[in-house]
């Protein structure tokens, strides 16, 4: 099953709570919140108030994507504020065991972020530790850039990672460049979670008719035949 998870990164922030709230009955299943500190990447965005402000408006997941440096700083604030998931970078977190230990202790879903540049075997010694691999088609730091076709093919890597080692029980996360264009590939190399930011707010009717368009450009497509 594929779901949808607009990034807030480029919706219109004084209208938050509206924006939140056209692409939840638009049916996207998560809300990405994309929190950036700028020195793990160059942006600065927001914090768990925000976050907390994202969750009094809606009952979807919200998926809180971290970019920042030390998160386990951190981590216990975005949980408080009622992140469903916590998503860290494996450049940002030293000590990455430690590190999904302690967001599933707080009762939260973990997730890994992958650069890039950082080869897939960053995640393979925490497998058991995780319940999302994100595995970035951009680099971090903003919307509305080109997707880096290569990580095609590190998509499709990652999700045979997953399934060798915890069949079904993985989501794998695209964030970057995500459109009705590059989704039907993504979803077939094994994507079940589409993260698109300009794709939906940017769309020219409207955020809602973003969310239904990226839909309708996966629908039947799925990385296995059980179409999980
Ligand atoms: C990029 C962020 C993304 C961003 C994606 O650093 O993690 O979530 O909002 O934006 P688009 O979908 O416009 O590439
Ligand atoms: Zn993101």
């Amino acid at each position: 099953m594929v779901r949808i998870a607009p990034s807030l990164l480029s919706c219109r922030f004084a209208e938050l709570g509206r924006e939140v709230k056209t692409v939840d009955e638009a049916g996207a299943e998560w809300i990405h919140v994309d929190v950036m500190d700028g020195r793990f990447v160059p942006n600065i965005t927001i914090g768990p108030l925000i976050a907390g402000a994202v969750r009094g408006v809606t009952q979807r997941t919200v998926d809180v994507h971290l970019m920042i440096e030390e998160p386990d700083r951190y981590i216990a604030d975005f949980a408080r504020a009622g992140a469903d998931v916590i998503t860290v970078h494996a450049e940002a977190a030293r000590h990455l065991h430690r590190t999904l230990e302690l967001i599933r202790s707080l009762g939260k879903r973990a997730g890994v972020a992958l650069n890039p540049a950082t080869p897939l075997s960053a995640v393979e010694e925490v497998l058991d530790g995780i319940d999302l691999l994100l595995v970035m088609t951009v680099n971090p730091g903003f919307g509305g850039q080109a997707f880096i076709p290569r990580s095609l093919d590190k998509l499709a890597r990652a999700r045979a990672l997953v399934e060798a080692h915890r069949p079904g029980e993985v989501e794998v996360q695209v964030d970057g460049g995500v459109s009705e264009k590059t989704a039907p590939a993504l979803v077939a190399a094994g994507a079940t979670v589409l993260v698109a930011g300009s794709a939906v707010f940017g769309h020219p009717r409207g955020a809602a008719a973003g969310v239904a368009a990226l839909r309708a450009s996966v629908e039947g497509i799925s990385w296995d035949e059980r179409g999980r």
